[in-house]
Protein backbone atom coordinates (compact mmCIF):
# COMPACT_ATOMS: atom_id res chain seq x y z
CA UNK A 1 0.00 0.00 0.00
CA UNK A 2 0.98 3.21 -1.05
CA UNK A 3 0.81 5.93 2.40
CA UNK A 4 0.68 9.32 1.27
CA UNK A 5 -0.84 10.90 4.76
CA UNK A 6 -1.47 9.98 8.02
CA UNK A 7 -3.15 10.86 10.83
CA UNK A 8 -1.75 11.43 14.62
CA UNK A 9 -4.06 11.93 17.43
CA UNK A 10 -3.76 11.80 21.42
CA UNK A 11 -6.50 10.79 23.53
CA UNK A 12 -7.49 10.40 27.32
CA UNK A 13 -5.30 12.11 30.22
CA UNK A 14 -2.11 13.81 28.64
CA UNK A 15 0.83 13.06 29.78
CA UNK A 16 4.59 14.30 29.74
CA UNK A 17 5.99 12.69 26.85
CA UNK A 18 3.21 13.01 24.40
CA UNK A 19 5.07 15.77 22.12
CA UNK A 20 8.35 14.04 21.77
CA UNK A 21 6.03 11.21 20.17
CA UNK A 22 4.31 13.53 17.89
CA UNK A 23 7.68 15.55 17.12
CA UNK A 24 9.43 11.78 16.33
CA UNK A 25 6.21 10.64 14.08
CA UNK A 26 6.14 13.69 11.82
CA UNK A 27 10.08 14.23 11.55
CA UNK A 28 10.41 10.35 10.34
CA UNK A 29 7.28 10.66 8.36
CA UNK A 30 8.68 13.71 6.23
CA UNK A 31 11.66 11.73 6.06
CA UNK A 32 9.55 8.43 4.47
CA UNK A 33 7.71 10.89 1.82
CA UNK A 34 4.36 10.81 4.11
CA UNK A 35 2.72 13.90 5.02
CA UNK A 36 1.30 13.88 8.27
CA UNK A 37 -2.17 16.06 9.83
CA UNK A 38 -2.78 16.49 13.76
CA UNK A 39 -6.07 15.39 14.80
CA UNK A 40 -7.39 17.98 17.20
CA UNK A 41 -8.72 16.58 20.77
CA UNK A 42 -8.48 12.87 20.08
CA UNK A 43 -11.16 11.18 18.69
CA UNK A 44 -13.55 13.96 19.44
CA UNK A 45 -11.26 15.67 16.18
CA UNK A 46 -12.17 12.94 13.94
CA UNK A 47 -15.70 13.13 14.49
CA UNK A 48 -15.82 17.07 14.25
CA UNK A 49 -12.85 16.88 11.43
CA UNK A 50 -10.32 19.47 12.95
CA UNK A 51 -7.31 18.64 12.12
CA UNK A 52 -4.38 20.65 11.78
CA UNK A 53 -1.06 20.24 9.26
CA UNK A 54 2.12 18.94 10.75
CA UNK A 55 5.39 20.01 9.47
CA UNK A 56 9.36 20.68 10.91
CA UNK A 57 8.14 24.08 11.39
CA UNK A 58 4.76 22.83 13.33
CA UNK A 59 6.83 20.30 15.51
CA UNK A 60 10.39 22.38 16.34
CA UNK A 61 10.46 23.00 20.00
CA UNK A 62 7.79 21.37 21.40
CA UNK A 63 10.81 18.50 22.60
CA UNK A 64 10.44 19.53 26.25
CA UNK A 65 7.22 20.66 26.04
CA UNK A 66 4.80 19.02 28.77
CA UNK A 67 1.15 18.08 27.71
CA UNK A 68 -0.17 17.83 24.25
CA UNK A 69 0.24 20.41 21.49
CA UNK A 70 -2.77 18.59 19.68
CA UNK A 71 -4.97 18.76 22.48
CA UNK A 72 -6.84 15.54 23.58
CA UNK A 73 -10.74 14.04 25.32
CA UNK A 74 -11.74 11.53 26.53
CA UNK A 75 -14.48 11.14 23.57
CA UNK A 76 -15.44 7.45 22.96
CA UNK A 77 -17.02 7.50 19.29
CA UNK A 78 -18.59 4.06 20.82
CA UNK A 79 -20.81 5.55 22.67
CA UNK A 80 -23.05 7.45 19.95
CA UNK A 81 -23.42 5.06 16.35
CA UNK A 82 -23.66 8.68 14.78
CA UNK A 83 -20.28 9.74 16.37
CA UNK A 84 -18.29 6.43 14.91
CA UNK A 85 -20.16 6.99 11.96
CA UNK A 86 -18.49 9.92 11.78
CA UNK A 87 -15.19 8.92 12.36
CA UNK A 88 -15.05 6.48 9.29
CA UNK A 89 -16.42 8.98 6.65
CA UNK A 90 -13.40 11.55 7.64
CA UNK A 91 -11.00 9.17 7.89
CA UNK A 92 -12.03 9.47 4.28
CA UNK A 93 -12.63 12.58 3.49
CA UNK A 94 -9.23 13.64 5.20
CA UNK A 95 -7.64 10.92 2.84
CA UNK A 96 -5.77 9.47 6.24
CA UNK A 97 -4.28 6.56 5.23
CA UNK A 98 -3.14 5.90 8.05
CA UNK A 99 -4.03 6.52 12.11
CA UNK A 100 -1.42 7.14 14.52
CA UNK A 101 -3.67 7.00 17.98
CA UNK A 102 -1.46 7.42 20.85
CA UNK A 103 -3.37 6.96 23.98
CA UNK A 104 -3.94 4.61 27.10
CA UNK A 105 -6.62 1.86 27.65
CA UNK A 106 -9.61 3.76 26.54
CA UNK A 107 -8.26 5.29 23.57
CA UNK A 108 -6.31 2.35 22.57
CA UNK A 109 -9.55 0.29 23.25
CA UNK A 110 -11.20 2.20 20.57
CA UNK A 111 -8.04 1.92 18.16
CA UNK A 112 -8.26 -1.73 18.61
CA UNK A 113 -12.19 -1.81 17.48
CA UNK A 114 -11.64 -0.17 14.46
CA UNK A 115 -8.34 -2.06 13.43
CA UNK A 116 -10.59 -4.26 13.64
CA UNK A 117 -12.69 -2.64 11.37
CA UNK A 118 -10.16 -2.48 8.70
CA UNK A 119 -9.15 1.21 9.56
CA UNK A 120 -5.18 1.08 9.48
CA UNK A 121 -3.97 2.43 12.70
CA UNK A 122 -1.03 2.03 14.64
CA UNK A 123 -1.24 2.62 18.52
CA UNK A 124 1.07 4.04 20.91
CA UNK A 125 0.99 3.33 24.34
CA UNK A 126 0.66 6.19 27.32
CA UNK A 127 -0.28 6.41 30.31
CA UNK A 128 1.69 7.98 33.87
CA UNK A 129 -0.09 5.12 35.54
CA UNK A 130 1.83 2.73 33.93
CA UNK A 131 -0.41 0.09 33.99
CA UNK A 132 -0.68 -0.89 29.68
CA UNK A 133 0.27 -4.54 29.21
CA UNK A 134 2.74 -5.53 26.83
CA UNK A 135 5.14 -2.61 27.45
CA UNK A 136 7.50 -2.56 30.09
CA UNK A 137 7.18 1.11 30.84
CA UNK A 138 4.93 3.75 29.46
CA UNK A 139 6.39 7.42 28.68
CA UNK A 140 4.98 9.73 31.37
CA UNK A 141 5.28 7.63 34.23
CA UNK A 142 8.82 8.48 35.22
CA UNK A 143 8.46 12.22 34.83
CA UNK A 144 5.02 11.43 37.32
CA UNK A 145 7.33 9.23 39.75
CA UNK A 146 10.23 11.91 40.05
CA UNK A 147 7.57 14.46 40.93
CA UNK A 148 5.86 12.17 43.20
CA UNK A 149 9.44 11.72 44.76
CA UNK A 150 10.47 15.20 45.19
CA UNK A 151 7.15 15.85 47.13
CA UNK A 152 7.48 13.21 49.57
CA UNK A 153 11.48 14.48 49.90
CA UNK A 154 9.91 17.69 50.65
CA UNK A 155 6.98 16.45 52.97
CA UNK A 156 9.82 14.67 55.01
CA UNK A 157 11.10 17.77 56.20
CA UNK A 158 8.10 19.35 57.19
CA UNK A 159 6.62 16.14 59.01
CA UNK A 160 10.17 15.86 60.99
CA UNK A 161 10.25 19.42 61.93
CA UNK A 162 6.36 18.97 62.89
CA UNK A 163 6.33 15.60 64.29
CA UNK A 164 3.12 14.63 61.78
CA UNK A 165 2.42 11.98 59.85
CA UNK A 166 2.08 13.46 56.31
CA UNK A 167 -0.45 11.43 53.89
CA UNK A 168 0.16 11.81 50.46
CA UNK A 169 -2.06 10.85 47.34
CA UNK A 170 -0.92 10.32 44.27
CA UNK A 171 -2.47 8.88 41.17
CA UNK A 172 -2.67 5.34 40.01
CA UNK A 173 -6.70 4.66 38.89
CA UNK A 174 -5.96 0.79 38.80
CA UNK A 175 -2.59 0.08 39.74
CA UNK A 176 -0.42 1.57 41.99
CA UNK A 177 3.41 1.85 39.99
CA UNK A 178 3.36 5.56 40.95
CA UNK A 179 3.08 5.06 44.41
CA UNK A 180 5.37 2.19 44.97
CA UNK A 181 8.21 3.79 42.90
CA UNK A 182 7.85 6.84 44.22
CA UNK A 183 7.37 5.54 47.96
CA UNK A 184 10.62 3.59 47.51
CA UNK A 185 12.57 6.54 45.84
CA UNK A 186 11.50 8.65 48.79
CA UNK A 187 11.62 5.98 51.41
CA UNK A 188 7.91 6.22 52.53
CA UNK A 189 7.53 4.36 55.67
CA UNK A 190 3.78 3.05 54.26
CA UNK A 191 2.60 2.60 50.82
CA UNK A 192 -0.59 1.77 49.80
CA UNK A 193 -1.77 0.76 46.48
CA UNK A 194 -5.31 -0.31 44.86
CA UNK A 195 -3.44 -4.09 44.66
CA UNK A 196 -3.89 -4.67 48.01
CA UNK A 197 -6.65 -3.70 50.26
CA UNK A 198 -5.94 -1.05 52.86
CA UNK A 199 -5.99 -3.12 56.73
CA UNK A 200 -6.32 0.28 58.65
CA UNK A 201 -5.24 -1.64 61.82
CA UNK A 202 -2.01 -3.04 60.26
CA UNK A 203 -1.15 0.87 58.64
CA UNK A 204 -1.78 2.32 62.34
CA UNK A 205 0.50 -0.59 64.07
CA UNK A 206 2.70 0.80 61.88
CA UNK A 207 3.06 4.10 62.45
CA UNK A 208 2.78 3.51 66.55
CA UNK A 209 5.84 1.11 66.14
CA UNK A 210 7.74 3.31 64.07
CA UNK A 211 6.92 6.54 66.87
CA UNK A 212 7.86 3.84 69.74
CA UNK A 213 11.28 3.15 68.30
CA UNK A 214 11.91 6.89 68.52
CA UNK A 215 10.50 8.23 64.88
CA UNK A 216 8.05 10.71 65.74
CA UNK A 217 6.88 11.56 61.89
CA UNK A 218 6.06 8.73 59.15
CA UNK A 219 5.07 9.53 55.59
CA UNK A 220 2.62 7.47 54.12
CA UNK A 221 2.17 7.50 50.03
CA UNK A 222 -1.65 6.38 48.89
CA UNK A 223 -2.42 5.87 45.29
CA UNK A 224 -5.86 7.46 44.28
CA UNK A 225 -7.43 4.16 43.49
CA UNK A 226 -6.29 2.10 46.53
CA UNK A 227 -10.07 1.11 48.74
CA UNK A 228 -10.21 -0.07 52.16
CA UNK A 229 -10.98 -3.75 52.76
CA UNK A 230 -14.69 -4.81 51.23
CA UNK A 231 -14.92 -0.69 50.24
CA UNK A 232 -14.94 0.86 46.99
CA UNK A 233 -13.20 3.44 44.82
CA UNK A 234 -12.89 6.84 46.55
CA UNK A 235 -14.32 9.70 44.30
CA UNK A 236 -15.32 13.43 44.71
CA UNK A 237 -18.45 12.83 42.15
CA UNK A 238 -20.65 10.31 40.79
CA UNK A 239 -20.37 11.20 37.37
CA UNK A 240 -18.99 9.34 34.72
CA UNK A 241 -16.54 10.02 32.11
CA UNK A 242 -17.57 8.19 28.31
CA UNK A 243 -15.81 5.64 29.00
CA UNK A 244 -17.77 4.75 32.25
CA UNK A 245 -14.94 6.27 34.89
CA UNK A 246 -15.63 8.18 37.92
CA UNK A 247 -12.71 10.66 38.81
CA UNK A 248 -11.29 9.63 41.78
CA UNK A 249 -9.67 11.38 44.10
CA UNK A 250 -10.04 11.83 48.36
CA UNK A 251 -8.71 8.49 49.78
CA UNK A 252 -6.00 10.50 51.12
CA UNK A 253 -8.40 12.74 53.06
CA UNK A 254 -10.37 10.08 54.51
CA UNK A 255 -7.01 7.71 55.44
CA UNK A 256 -5.15 10.71 57.07
CA UNK A 257 -8.93 11.39 59.37
CA UNK A 258 -8.72 8.01 60.39
CA UNK A 259 -4.90 7.55 60.91
CA UNK A 260 -4.85 10.66 63.57
CA UNK A 261 -8.24 8.96 65.07
CA UNK A 262 -6.44 5.74 65.72
CA UNK A 263 -3.19 7.30 66.38
CA UNK A 264 -3.59 10.34 68.36
CA UNK A 265 -1.19 11.85 65.96
CA UNK A 266 -1.31 14.91 63.86
CA UNK A 267 -2.03 13.80 60.26
CA UNK A 268 -1.97 16.01 57.64
CA UNK A 269 -2.91 15.51 53.42
CA UNK A 270 -1.41 16.27 50.47
CA UNK A 271 -3.36 15.78 47.46
CA UNK A 272 -0.87 15.64 44.48
CA UNK A 273 -3.18 15.28 41.13
CA UNK A 274 -2.44 17.17 38.03
CA UNK A 275 0.85 18.25 39.15
CA UNK A 276 2.28 15.11 38.44
CA UNK A 277 0.94 15.07 35.17
CA UNK A 278 2.28 18.24 34.04
CA UNK A 279 5.28 20.53 33.16
CA UNK A 280 8.18 18.87 31.16
CA UNK A 281 9.47 15.53 30.54
CA UNK A 282 12.52 13.83 32.09
CA UNK A 283 15.04 12.38 29.75
CA UNK A 284 13.89 9.11 29.80
CA UNK A 285 10.50 10.26 28.83
CA UNK A 286 11.67 11.81 25.87
CA UNK A 287 13.96 9.14 24.62
CA UNK A 288 11.18 6.91 24.85
CA UNK A 289 8.73 8.87 23.32
CA UNK A 290 11.04 9.72 20.27
CA UNK A 291 11.90 5.91 19.96
CA UNK A 292 8.26 4.49 20.49
CA UNK A 293 7.29 7.61 17.49
CA UNK A 294 10.17 6.67 15.20
CA UNK A 295 8.66 2.80 15.45
CA UNK A 296 5.44 3.63 14.78
CA UNK A 297 6.58 4.96 11.07
CA UNK A 298 8.65 2.14 10.52
CA UNK A 299 5.51 -0.22 11.43
CA UNK A 300 3.42 2.20 9.14
CA UNK A 301 6.44 1.56 6.44
CA UNK A 302 6.44 -2.09 6.68
CA UNK A 303 2.66 -1.78 6.81
CA UNK A 304 2.16 -3.85 9.93
CA UNK A 305 -1.34 -2.03 10.99
CA UNK A 306 -3.02 -2.96 14.05
CA UNK A 307 0.28 -3.43 15.88
CA UNK A 308 1.17 -0.83 18.80
CA UNK A 309 4.79 -0.13 19.77
CA UNK A 310 6.18 -1.12 23.04
CA UNK A 311 9.41 -1.52 25.32
CA UNK A 312 10.43 -4.55 25.85
CA UNK A 313 13.82 -4.87 28.28
CA UNK A 314 15.91 -2.46 26.20
CA UNK A 315 14.21 -3.07 22.87
CA UNK A 316 11.70 -1.16 20.87
CA UNK A 317 8.98 -4.13 19.51
CA UNK A 318 5.63 -4.20 18.48
CA UNK A 319 2.81 -6.32 19.66
CA UNK A 320 -1.01 -6.25 18.25
CA UNK A 321 -2.50 -3.26 20.24
CA UNK A 322 -5.37 -5.50 22.02
CA UNK A 323 -2.45 -7.31 23.89
CA UNK A 324 -1.95 -3.64 25.89
CA UNK A 325 -5.33 -3.41 26.69
CA UNK A 326 -6.75 -6.72 27.39
CA UNK A 327 -5.27 -6.74 31.05
CA UNK A 328 -4.19 -4.25 33.14
CA UNK A 329 -0.28 -4.36 34.41
CA UNK A 330 -0.68 -4.44 37.75
CA UNK A 331 2.38 -3.44 40.35
CA UNK A 332 4.93 -6.70 40.63
CA UNK A 333 4.14 -8.32 44.15
CA UNK A 334 7.66 -9.44 44.92
CA UNK A 335 8.49 -5.25 44.15
CA UNK A 336 5.62 -3.97 46.33
CA UNK A 337 6.92 -6.72 49.03
CA UNK A 338 10.59 -5.24 48.91
CA UNK A 339 8.60 -2.01 49.75
CA UNK A 340 7.46 -3.36 52.64
CA UNK A 341 11.18 -4.15 53.52
CA UNK A 342 11.65 -0.44 54.33
CA UNK A 343 7.57 0.17 56.34
CA UNK A 344 7.84 1.69 59.52
O1 LIG B 1 -5.04 7.41 33.74
C1 LIG B 1 -4.22 8.44 34.12
C2 LIG B 1 -4.85 9.26 35.17
O2 LIG B 1 -3.91 10.25 35.51
C3 LIG B 1 -5.32 8.50 36.42
O3 LIG B 1 -4.30 8.23 37.35
C4 LIG B 1 -6.38 9.42 36.96
O4 LIG B 1 -7.33 8.72 37.70
C5 LIG B 1 -6.99 9.99 35.73
O5 LIG B 1 -6.02 9.93 34.72
C6 LIG B 1 -7.45 11.40 35.93
O6 LIG B 1 -8.09 11.84 34.81
P1 LIG B 1 -8.60 13.33 34.55
O7 LIG B 1 -7.40 14.15 34.28
O8 LIG B 1 -9.47 13.24 33.36
O9 LIG B 1 -9.30 13.75 35.78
Amino acid sequence: MNIKRLGILTGGGDCPGLNPVIRAVTRRAIQAGISVVGIRNGWKGLITAEIIPLDLQSVSGILPKGGTILGTSRTNPYKHPEDLARVKENLVKLQLDVLIAIGGEDTLGVATKLSKEGVNIIGVPKTIDNDLSATDFTFGFDTAVNIAMEAIDRLHTTAESHHRIMVAEVMGRHAGWIATYAGIAGGADVILIPEEPIDIDAVCDIIKKRHSRGKDFSIVVVAEGATFKEGSNISTEEKLDEFGHVRLGGIGQILSGLIEQRTGFETRVTVLGHIQRGGSPTAFDRVLGTRFGVKAIELVLEGRFGQMVSLQGNKIAAVPIEQGTGTLKTVDPQLYQLAKTFFG
